[in-house]
């Protein structure tokens, strides 16, 4: 692939991780029928799965403009975002792709047609002061609840954007948050409990897109909470690390585990319902609840490594019970997407 400010690491394409998608798992079964109708093109196993997503992906992207899609939210868009370009670059010859990458934004390039796949970091959506660089003590962190605009700006153009924004408000803290013009600063910030904070949040963001945004030329789709499983209580496994060592999805149908806050999905249902603009969820939350068998665990990378065959054995620090295995989850995701594209 050719490179031009950096490169990203597309080893997670090959990477045989311990997931496999959705696609031809009985849990299938148990997802609308939309998806149905996905599966008689992508028949059964992953492989099969990729090459013809691959193939609908190309004629979509015929149709994306120029600057076609945008993932903007945290490392769990990220994740999405890199299951759409492995995907896609798997059916573009060398020559016509590249990627230019930076701290907060990706840009993925389909040069034959035209079209970029991108991400935006903005965990919250809404600007803090940990957003680049990243504030590791949450207690430090400071969100700018009433504005987008920094960020915002990076949004503008784009035909098909796609948000999310949920795992960095549930640092279990109150949120410190500023908004209108605090004379003193950071110093007037004030802490605000999650799901308020997150609501306020969410309002802003929802404003600028009624606001800024032409439906008529763009279309926007907000992806739910990606679930996480650090608690292995909750499928009943007292004894359990976290997801480490899971080689199954959960069985049991309607499976809701900790990791998935139902307060905030509501919250997000309800702050969308009221927008102006006909935002599209990709939800998908249930069908990822299942997957415990489905994240990167001691698999991961830390600050840009694999982990050390040391870290491995101490999956309780270690193993990513948040993100997910390429090809895997997200790629479901992405069908899903596509599906209403
Ligand atoms: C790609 O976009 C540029 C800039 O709009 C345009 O000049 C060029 O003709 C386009 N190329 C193709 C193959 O559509
Ligand atoms: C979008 O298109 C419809 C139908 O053509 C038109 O009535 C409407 O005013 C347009 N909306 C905007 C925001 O341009
Ligand atoms: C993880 O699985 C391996 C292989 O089944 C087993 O030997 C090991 O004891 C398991 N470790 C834990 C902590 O469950
Ligand atoms: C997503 O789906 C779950 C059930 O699978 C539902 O409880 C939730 O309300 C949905 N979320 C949104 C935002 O539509």
């Amino acid at each position: 692939m050719e490179s031009g400010s950096s490169t990203i690491h597309l080893n997670h394409c090959t990477q045989t991780g311990v997931a496999h998608t959705l696609i031809g798992n009985s849990l299938v079964l148990r997802m609308d029928a939309l998806i149905m109708i996905l599966i008689t093109f992508t028949g059964n196993g992953s492989l099969m799965t990729a090459s013809c997503l691959g193939l609908i992906l190309k004629l979509h992207l015929k149709s994306f403009g120029e600057r076609g899609l945008m993932f903007v939210g945290d490392s769990l868009q990220r994740n999405q975002w890199e299951s759409f370009v492995c995907l896609v670059e798997s059916i573009i010859p060398v020559k016509h792709k590249s990627m230019r990458r930076d701290h907060s934004h990706a840009v993925f390039q389909a040069k034959e047609y035209n079209a970029t796949i991108e991400f935006y970091w903005a965990p919250f959506l809404v600007e803090s002061n940990s957003d680049n660089p990243i504030i590791a003590d949450p207690k430090s962190r400071i969100l700018r609840v009433d504005s987008v605009s920094k960020h915002a700006k990076f949004w503008v153009g784009v035909d098909i954007l796609a948000f999310n924004t949920y795992v960095w408000w549930m640092s279990g803290l109150k949120v410190n948050s500023l908004w209108g013009s605090f004379g003193n600063g950071e110093e007037g910030a004030e802490e605000l409990d999650t799901p308020i904070a997150y609501k306020i949040g969410l309002k802003t963001w929802a404003n600028w897109i009624d606001s800024n945004i032409d439906p008529n030329k763009t279309r926007v789709f907000f992806t739910t909470m990606s679930p996480t499983h650090t608690r292995s209580e909750d499928w009943n496994k007292k004894d359990g690390i976290k997801c480490f060592n899971e080689t199954r999805p959960v069985m049991k149908r309607g499976h809701w585990g900790t990791g998935s806050n139902k307060h905030i999905m509501s919250i997000v249902s309800n702050v969308v319902r009221k927008m102006k603009f006909p935002v599209t969820f990709i939800n998908i939350t249930q069908l990822s609840e299942y997957r415990i068998d489905g994240h990167a665990s001691i698999y991961n990378e830390l600050g840009g490594q694999l982990l050390t065959d040391e870290q491995k054995t101490d999956p309780l620090r270690y193993a990513d019970c948040i993100h997910w295995c390429l090809p895997g989850v997200p790629d479901t995701w992405n069908q899903i997407f596509l599906a209403y594209l």
